[in-house]
């Protein structure tokens, strides 16, 4: 018996994107950045999962976990591999993955930014230089135009805040910068880019639903009593979950060291998109996490996707779409619970009004996870990267029943949560 039931029309899916899974993706910041051996291990993306030639592959596994639809993202350096010049025959690939999801009735979200700059934009300043809002509409509008009769949902930046942290301040994506402020520059530019690809979407696609892929961390103090531990909680939060997603919603970007009205990006999200994966202590002494860990060392905290939810939804008053949701595993040891616990919460959630409308799993296989390289596996499907074959985990069948039942069963709860 279903137990847990997901509204009729619940769309099930799973993510990727283009750096990760495709494979020879020579133009962009990345491909430069591997090459220089910055990837743990020495390792390069190179081939990745070949999903640019094996996308009908990918489709078939979609279509057999049940799902009704799939995130992935264009990748921009392909479609423009020199500035100003527009490959048509990616444009054609592109299209007949669209065409192909769309025959197998699997709605896609598209993603428009994943992460990677063409070369020659990194090489101007990337989203430190704000002409890059510019270059960036003219793809996004080149794109839309092409794709407007396949495509209702569009992302137009994928987690600008995770970016924004990795690229500028933390340090371990390209170009590695380790400052406060440039990454809340970045981060006012691409507020910017967002607002502005909205309403060009819009103009060419009125009735596209256009959001961002948000990362969600859930902060909490280390230790609650403690003054400080709760001031860390604080900034963290302020800075990375909120001074995005707030700019989109009052037109006011407000950090600490850079204040500014942006009118034009008050309202512009259709929907949220939000990418959940974990819970941070934060405080004097960072510590180690309360719970179990993944692969990559991040707590498994399950009502974090909950707590997440309620409060975006609560601030958005949007329909939100998980648009990621993972874990590190490869064995595939305490993916099962991950899941179907994560599920749960998001369906706790549900029934008390949030209006959740997706969820796509990160990700349908084992791919390139950027710094880690191929250490870390997020997949539902396990990659052979010497024969490119996608093997099927437990977690895989499970997903494929949850979907097709809309919902997660009473035997399920009890074999893999009690
Ligand atoms: C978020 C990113 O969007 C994706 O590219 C990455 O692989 C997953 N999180 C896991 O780290």
């Amino acid at each position: 018996m279903v137990k847990y039931k997901f509204p009729e029309g619940f769309l099930w899916g799973t993510a990727t994107a283009s750096h990760q899974i495709e494979g020879d993706n020579f133009y962009n910041d990345w491909w430069e950045f591997e090459k220089q051996g910055k990837v743990k291990n020495g390792q390069v993306s190179g081939k990745a999962c070949d999903s640019w030639n094996r996308y009908e592959e990918d489709f078939d596994l979609i279509e057999k976990l049940n799902n009704n639809a799939y995130r992935f993202s264009i990748e921009w350096s392909r479609i423009e591999p020199e500035e100003g010049r527009f490959d048509e025959s990616a444009l054609e690939r592109y299209r007949s993955m669209l065409i192909s999801l769309r025959r197998r009735n699997i709605e896609p979200f598209v993603t428009l930014h994943h992460f990677t700059n063409p070369l020659w934009m990194a090489k101007r300043g990337g989203w430190l230089n704000p002409d890059i809002i510019d270059y960036y509409l003219r793809y996004v509008k080149k794109i839309v135009s092409e794709f407007k009769d396949l495509v209702n949902y569009w992302m137009t930046i994928n987690e600008p805040n995770a970016y924004a942290f990795m690229a500028y301040l933390y340090g371990q994506f390209p170009p590695q910068g380790k400052s406060l402020i440039k990454m809340l520059r970045v981060l006012n530019n691409m507020a910017k880019a967002h607002a502005k690809a909205y309403e060009v979407i819009h103009q060419i696609s009125p009735d596209a639903k256009v959001s961002i892929a948000y990362n969600v961390i859930y902060f909490e103090p280390k230790n609650p009593n403690s003054f400080i531990d709760r001031k860390f909680a604080n900034f963290g939060d302020r800075i990375y979950n909120r001074v995005f997603i707030e700019t989109l919603l009052t037109g006011k970007f407000s950090s600490p060291f850079i204040k500014e009205e942006i009118p034009y990006a008050k309202n512009t999200l259709d929907y949220l998109g939000i990418n959940y994966y974990t819970r941070i202590l934060m405080g004097l002494k960072m510590g180690s996490p309360e719970g179990e860990t993944s692969d990559f060392g991040w707590e498994i905290y399950p009502e974090g996707i909950y707590k997440v939810v309620k409060r975006f939804y609560g601030l958005t008053k949007k329909p939100i779409y998980i648009t990621e949701n993972g874990i590190s595993d490869a064995k595939d040891e305490k993916r099962p619970k991950y899941l179907i616990s994560h599920l749960i919460q998001l369906h706790r959630a549900i029934e008390e009004g949030v209006d959740v409308r997706g969820y796509f799993h990160w990700s349908l296989m084992d791919n390139f996870e950027w710094a880690e390289g191929f250490l870390q596996r997020f997949g539902l499907f396990e990659t052979d990267f010497n024969t490119f074959e996608r093997k099927w985990r437990e977690s895989a069948r499970i997903y494929s029943e949850i979907a097709k039942n809309n919902g997660i069963t009473e035997a399920m709860e009890e074999k893999f949560l009690k």
